[in-house]
């Protein structure tokens, strides 16, 4: 039976959580948040679900990014002090946040989300420590498609960018990875892993009869430059390839 304990901090995370996750590319962390903080941004993200269309269009998920943006009770999640100082303590390096999204996987949605890394989808240069929290808003078994990650993966720097819907597109770019050890994390609500953004990762579908909530917020080091490559986030913006991604939509975190 898992027992109420405290919170985990970046203060009480143990330096083995850190090694495990320098050497692995990938965390998971227990109880980022306190169990009425995730009764409170799980009921945020379902009412944003009903108000606002999501970017993916097909099963996988419903994705909606920059809910900060949209959402006050979400706003507080993104920019939660606890996840970023954690974020920060496990890259090692001062960061900014990239965006965030809320993914959700609808109830029998038959499509996992398939292996990828993050980074080769963004348009980012000098951003070698990336990373996100992956928060659970509900229980995730793996039944309800929890993470799976390949450990040591980040370090593949030269890949193309895969095809999240396609479950063959990592392994075509890399074949060695096919045979490599693969970790699955089921995660409690308001628990959390954090993977580094090259590191490659997959969701399982979600089998149960309840949604899979989870929220996503992505940090970049603090002197990450814009390369120009076309990105939702970053199409609106009036910004010119080399600057370095700044401003208020782009905040330090912890702030
Ligand atoms: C998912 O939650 O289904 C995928 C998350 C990710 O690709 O980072
Ligand atoms: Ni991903």
């Amino acid at each position: 039976m898992r027992t109420a304990s405290a919170r985990t901090t970046a203060d009480n995370l143990g330096e083995e959580a850190v090694e495990y996750y320098r050497r692995n590319g990938f965390v998971r962390v227990p109880r980022v948040l306190a169990p009425d903080e995730v009764r409170e941004f799980h009921d945020a993200a379902i009412a944003l679900s009903k108000r606002t269309e999501s970017l993916h269009k097909g099963a996988i998920f419903t994705q909606l990014v920059n809910a900060w943006r949209e959402d006050e009770v979400l706003r507080r999640l993104t920019l939660h002090p606890n996840l970023a100082s954690i974020a920060e303590r496990l890259a090692g390096v001062p960061l900014r946040l990239w965006h965030d999204q809320t993914l959700i996987k609808q109830p029998h949605n038959q499509r996992p989300t398939e292996f990828h890394q993050d980074q080769p989808y963004w348009p980012h240069a000098d951003s070698p420590s990336s990373l996100s929290a992956w928060v659970a808003l509900c229980d995730v078994p793996v039944e309800r498609g929890c993470m799976t990650f390949i450990p040591g993966s980040f370090r593949r720097t030269e890949l193309r960018a895969q095809n999240l819907a396609d479950p063959r597109s990592l392994f075509e770019v890399c074949p060695d990875l096919e045979w490599d050890e693969r970790v699955t994390l089921p995660l409690r609500a308001g628990d959390c892993t954090f993977h580094h953004s090259r590191t490659a990762h997959m969701a399982n579908a979600n089998v149960t009869d309840e949604p899979r909530v989870a929220h996503v917020v992505i940090y970049m080091d603090a002197t990450t430059r814009y390369t120009g490559q076309p990105h939702v986030v970053t199409d609106p913006l009036d910004l010119k390839a080399g600057q370095v991604l700044e401003g208020e939509m782009f905040p330090r975190l912890p702030a």
